[in-house]
């Protein structure tokens, strides 16, 4: 089980590393990629850990054994928001590097799952897809759009509201990842809690805004990077149990679905050894959550539109 992270000597990349190095089950090999030189080291540094998991790291312009038969390639490279930026803000800057990572993938590992952390997650997303489209290798069932640190942050918040234990939430965020786009499901976690209009208010806008709350407090320094790294280690743990024919693996996370509410959409989806094996069904949604998903979606079209316009 190879899995490679691209980016890997950011914020993100190195607490990801750190977080697989000691997650990834035996036997498997992470490899690290950055632009930056000390990307080697930083795999040297990880390989010190004694765990079974094999592991290298690569710089420069050739990004070929890095990706080299590659299960799993998880796209954490590009800029983060600073104060004062959305995550449009980020869109040029990211763009560009979003194609040359997504056509080298194409090139070395057609055939990994590939799990995008760059953002805005709303635009990459359908950036990498119609890359992927254009070169001929494009699988839907295999490209996500990494949006778990939603969800952990809707059941960390639901937790400390209600004063319950945080591991026991299971707490359902659809839509995108930016702002209103982003939209949890409160009437629908796991737990019989009872929140008040009022409460579902305040803690819905919490969650939108939680990216921004890391940002602030950070007074400029980056934005959300260890809460991601452990969003993002879930999921690609759960790519793997899938690949590994474990079933009823389930995640949430931006894809081209059915395209219902849109193209691209957060939503649950079934995991098997090849990708996306069931998009499962959005229902019973509460009066507020129907009102939010419809206000949401000229948005959420938008900033995909704006993504697809980008890859000529
Ligand atoms: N999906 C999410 O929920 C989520 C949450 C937080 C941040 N993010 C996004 O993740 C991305 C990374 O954030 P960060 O805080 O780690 O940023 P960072 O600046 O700390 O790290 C980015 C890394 O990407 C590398 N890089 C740049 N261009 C590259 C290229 N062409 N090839 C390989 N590596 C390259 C840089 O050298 C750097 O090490 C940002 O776009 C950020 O907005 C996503």
């Amino acid at each position: 089980m190879k899995v490679t992270i691209l980016g890997a000597a950011g914020g993100i990349g190195q607490a990801l590393s750190l977080l697989l190095k000691t997650r990834l089950p035996e036997g498997s090999h992470l490899s690290l990629y950055d632009i930056s030189p000390i990307t080697p080291g930083i795999a040297v540094d990880l390989s010190h850990i004694p765990t079974s998991v094999e592991m290298t790291g690569f710089t420069g312009d050739d990004i070929t054994l890095a990706l080299k038969d590659a299960k799993i390639v998880l796209v954490a490279a590009g800029f983060a928001r600073k104060p004062g930026m959305d995550r449009s803000d980020l869109l040029h800057l990211n763009a560009g590097i979003i194609k040359n990572l997504i056509s080298q993938i194409s090139i070395t590992s057609p055939h990994a799952m590939i799990g995008v952390i760059t953002n805005p997650i709303n635009t990459i997303v359908p950036i990498a897809a119609k890359v992927l489209k254009k070169i001929g290798v494009y699988n839907r069932t295999k490209l996500f759009g990494i949006t778990t640190l939603d969800i952990i942050r809707a059941n960390t918040f639901l937790a400390l509201f209600t004063g319950k234990k945080p591991e026991a939430f299971n707490t359902p965020v659809i839509g995108g990842h930016s702002g209103s786009t982003i939209l949890p499901l409160l009437s629908q976690t796991n737990y019989n809690v009872q929140l008040t209009e009022k409460d579902i208010y305040n803690l819905t806008k919490r969650i939108q805004n939680a990216g921004t709350e890391v940002l602030e407090s950070k007074s400029g320094g980056g934005s959300a990077t260890l809460s991601m790294a452990y969003a993002a280690t879930n999921f690609c743990l759960s790519l793997v149990r899938a690949l590994k024919g474990e079933s009823n693996v389930i995640e949430f996370a931006y894809v081209e679905g059915q395209g219902e509410y849109a193209k691209f959409f957060s939503q649950p989806l079934v995991l098997g050894k090849n990708g996306i094996i069931k998009y499962c069904l959005i229902e019973n949604l509460s009066k507020f959550e129907e009102c939010a998903l419809i206000k949401m979606l000229d948005q959420l079209k938008h900033d995909i539109q704006l993504g697809e316009s980008l890859v000529q």
